[in-house]
């Protein structure tokens, strides 16, 4: 059953309309919520839309989801091009840059112009809530709920647990992920919590295979994929989530367990310093420009 303060939970202000953004706003939109998204780039908003709504579109198609609800879904969402239209909403989902120092900036803005009931979720990959929590003056109510990419189809959602996070904000966001048909886990506050502190070791070994010369890019991926029974090879998979996003928690995996293991591969490095950052640029370890061979590649799933 639902708690009052599940129950009070109408309105979701998602931060960040990138990859993450864009699809949790769909999400929260098809389960029913009204929902705001905000992004300070006026481009990205533009582009989250007209990603949404193909989106709905392409599963309504597929028969996943009833043909009303394209149009129902856009209608309860609303794009925000001021941080200020959010101030109504219940429950804040940041999906914003992997940076510590960014998310803190706006997680002390959110705390000024929310509502003191306001829940504020970050779907951060590996951050400490902890510290995100801090810099707020409602750590009870700071909680990670980490979603898996592309949002409206991966099952799973890690929840993270500040060390002030209380048992009503945990269970209310737990019966509300499951409310938007999810598999929930759950994870204490440390770097990387479950899922990542697996994950990205094995995308940096990946990069220091090709690095060091043991195989190609397609042998690397064809053996994980068909000796390993993986879905997507390693360096497919960075790909698909972001050279950036993989090099941002790398490090915080190193500074926060102070372990040489996971310090960032070189190459890896360079092609974030190269911007070469995967799918969403058409290039990272592979090309995904028209007529490649790699742009051929479905993904479909991903941390
Ligand atoms: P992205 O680069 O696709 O999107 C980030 C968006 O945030 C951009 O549209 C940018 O304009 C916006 N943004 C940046 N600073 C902002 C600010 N101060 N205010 C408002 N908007 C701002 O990144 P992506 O991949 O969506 O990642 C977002 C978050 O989700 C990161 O914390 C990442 O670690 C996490 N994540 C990423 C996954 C992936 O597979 N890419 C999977 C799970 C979590």
């Amino acid at each position: 059953m639902a708690s009052d303060l599940e129950k009070a939970i109408s309105t979701i202000g998602v931060i960040g309309g990138g990859q993450m953004g864009s699809g949790i706003a769909q999400l929260a939109a098809t389960a029913g919520f009204s929902v705001l998204l905000h992004d300070s780039d006026a481009a990205a908003l533009g582009r989250a839309e007209g990603i949404i709504s193909a989106s709905l579109r392409r599963l309504a198609s597929k028969g996943h989801i009833s043909q009303a609800v394209p149009d129902e879904a856009m209608k309860r969402l609303k794009f925000a091009s001021s941080i200020q239209e959010l101030r109504s909403a219940d429950l804040i989902i940041e999906a914003i840059v992997e940076s510590e120092a960014i998310k803190k900036k706006i997680f002390v803005e959110l705390d000024k112009i929310l509502k003191p009931s306001a829940i504020l979720a970050s779907n951060t990959s590996s951050i400490s809530i902890t510290r995100l929590a801090s810099a707020t003056s409602r750590s009870s109510q700071v909680i990670g709920m980490h979603f898996m990419n592309p949002p409206p189809i991966m099952k799973l959602i890690e929840i993270v647990r500040g060390a002030d996070t209380s048992d009503e904000v945990f269970a209310t966001i737990k019966s509300l992920s499951e409310r938007m048909g999810k598999i929930v886990i759950c994870s204490q506050d440390y770097p990387g919590f479950i899922v990542n502190r697996i994950l990205m070791p094995m995308i940096n070994e990946a990069f220091y295979t090709l690095y060091t010369g043991v195989a190609t890019k397609e042998d690397i991926d064809t053996g994980m994929k068909l000796g390993t029974n993986h879905p997507m090879g390693p360096l497919e998979l960075a790909d698909f989530i972001g050279l950036d996003v993989c090099l941002s928690i790398l490090r915080v995996l190193h500074d926060g367990l102070g372990d040489v293991k996971y310090s960032p591969c070189p190459l890896l490095v360079q092609y974030v310093d190269a911007g070469r950052l995967g799918r969403k640029r058409g290039i990272g370890v592979y090309s995904y420009q028209k007529g490649s061979s790699a742009a051929k590649v479905k993904a479909r799933s991903s941390l």
